[in-house]
């Protein structure tokens, strides 16, 4: 990725103390969402590496994998693929539950989303634990895709989510 984007969209990204726990520090996104020019070129970057792919769909992760998963469904021609919180999809759905630091969260795809034989990129804004990543592709796979690969716009290197995509191809704009 070109070093002056990376290096804009740092500058750009919001460190937000005891949010939304005390102790935990969050990493803010909204600023790089509503400069119009870094918002365009960080969704074209996340798409940049699977152009030569046939992607047929992009499955995003509720609620800031929607953001920027449908803007890189379009630079790559894909449909969308929203992966929700339980309860909100009104068709016939399939569930995978997910361990979070305490209790657990579940993520819902719709049964006929894809169709067998989909090639799937995943996209989400953070690849932190990697628990909700993990999560999502054994959804997808479960739909009967092949998940080709997973594009995130960060990913906090010291929290180990890449131990999560063994042997999958992923790749992160930014790295904190
Ligand atoms: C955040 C972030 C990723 C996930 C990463 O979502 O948007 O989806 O956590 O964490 P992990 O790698 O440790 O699983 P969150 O569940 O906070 O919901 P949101 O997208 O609705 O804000
Ligand atoms: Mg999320």
């Amino acid at each position: 990725t070109d070093p002056e984007l990376v290096a804009a969209a740092l500058a750009a990204l919001r460190d937000v103390a005891d949010f939304p726990r005390p102790g935990i520090r969050f990493k803010d996104i909204t600023p790089l969402l509503g400069d119009a020019a870094l918002f365009a070129r960080l969704t074209r970057a996340m798409a940049k590496p699977f152009e030569a792919m046939a992607i047929s769909h992009v499955a995003g992760i509720e609620s800031r994998g929607f953001i920027l998963g449908a803007p890189v469904a379009q630079h790559l021609d894909a449909g969308f693929i929203p992966l929700r919180k339980p309860g909100k999809l009104p068709h016939r759905t399939r569930r995978v539950e997910y361990a979070l630091e305490y209790g657990t969260d579940a993520l819902e795809a719709h049964a006929d989303a894809c169709g067998e034989g989909g090639s799937v990129l995943l996209v989400d804004d953070v690849l932190a634990t990697g628990g909700t990543a993990a999560a999502a592709v054994e959804l997808l796979e479960g739909l009967g895709a092949t998940v080709v690969g997973c594009s995130f716009l960060l990913a906090i290197d010291a929290l180990g989510g890449a131990g999560r995509l063994p042997g999958r191809r992923f790749e992160t704009v930014l790295h904190v």
